[in-house]
């Protein structure tokens, strides 16, 4: 075998187990054998770096620093969710819908957790992340391609060998996220090193996102779930439904939760199914999103004051937490006035 097909092989092989372990997290290897494989890279790489590639998995550890993030339009706005705030806001939005489309029948819909972290695109070319960015106002973001190439679960190069063929071009969409566990560790680590705390999984996740020394983002923990896309060229899709398997096929990130539902009230039941589990999942979500599932239809919905017309936001109450009173101290004014003031057993909301 000539290097260049030891190296093909070698990087075919770490693809397919960082996407085991980052994306389906189900690996079928140890730690020590993955950094085996990629050690052997390495060492190829450095005796052949001419034929290093921008796509190699050991890319993946960060570039030289950036002065400024340059600027990215975005050719589909990415657009911001309207609110249903209870199940009876969610069954006026499925009036709304059916009013517009004048249709008396029962929609399809697909419901999602709605993921409490940052927005990305990221834009694949003939099956290569070529660029990522932020959402910024919706119409422009910024370029931090090296920042989520750091990212594994974010692969750099989709999958050929499904039944959807691979688009010429393609914008996904989908949120960057950081687990509350890996939150709580950073925060330990920023704690032990004097370092000012992020006050929740959203803004660590956003503030590692947004460092112009990605080799800093290569090293928090960070994960990605796409949910949606933007352009899309010689692929179409006509359901929600079948474009989170073409993104799952070509070995993006979908998350396992999402439910398809033939009516409203199903989608309700979907929503508090999610509000059910808001506590025991690993990252946090701050409500559940309702979407459309035809495209035809959503399409036939449009949008109205940036936020579409065929989804909504169910968003959930946010976080509360029982503690104790542990004492009433009685404070005295200036003027003599008491003030009671209760001391409360310190309590985690929200992983604050
Ligand atoms: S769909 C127009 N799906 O919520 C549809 N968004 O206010 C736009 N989000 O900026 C997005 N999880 O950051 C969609 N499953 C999900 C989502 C999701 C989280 C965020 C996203 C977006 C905001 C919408």
């Amino acid at each position: 075998m000539s290097a260049k097909e030891s190296i093909e092989a070698l990087r075919n092989k770490i693809n397919y187990h960082n996407h085991r372990y980052y994306v389906l997290d189900d690996p079928e290897i140890s730690d020590a054998e993955y950094d085996q494989l990629l050690k052997e890279l390495q060492e190829l790489e450095h005796k052949h770096p001419d034929l290093i590639t921008a796509d190699s998995p050991t890319q993946r550890v960060g570039a030289s620093p950036l002065q400024e993030f340059s600027p990215v339009e975005h050719t589909v706005p990415m657009l911001s969710l309207a609110n249903a705030m209870s199940p009876e806001e969610v069954l006026e939005f499925d009036e709304r819908v059916k009013k517009f489309l004048k249709s008396k029948e029962e929609i399809d819909y697909v419901v999602e957790p709605k993921l409490d972290g940052l927005a990305v695109e990221l834009i694949y070319e003939a099956g290569r992340l070529i660029l990522g960015s932020t959402r910024g106002d919706g119409y422009n973001g910024e370029d931090i391609t090296q920042n989520l190439k750091t990212i594994k679960a974010i692969p750099l190069l989709l999958h050929k060998r499904g039944v959807t063929p691979v688009p010429r071009r393609i914008a996904v969409r989908g949120e960057v996220i950081m687990a509350i566990k890996d939150f709580e560790l950073l925060n330990k680590r920023r704690t032990e090193s004097g370092e000012q705390l992020f006050a929740n999984p959203r803004n660590a996740a956003a503030g590692s996102v947004r460092q112009l020394d990605s080799r800093v983002t290569a090293q928090r923990p960070l994960d990605m779930y796409c949910y949606g896309i933007g352009e899309i060229e010689g692929v179409t899709f006509k359901t929600q439904g079948e474009l989170l398997q073409g993104l799952k096929a070509w070995g993006l990130k979908v998350n396992p939760h999402i439910t398809l539902c033939k009516d409203i009230r199903e989608a309700v039941a979907a929503c508090q199914k999610i509000e059910s589990m808001r506590e025991t999942l690993p990252y946090e979500i701050d409500g559940a999103v309702v979407k459309v599932n035809w495209f035809d239809l959503q399409n036939a919905l449009g949008t109205i004051s940036k936020s579409p017309r065929w989804a909504t936001a169910f968003k959930f109450a946010p976080h509360q937490e029982t503690t104790v009173i542990e004492d009433i101290q009685v404070q005295v004014g200036r003027t003599g006035a008491l003030t009671p003031v209760a001391i409360l057993k310190p309590v985690r909301v929200g992983g604050v």
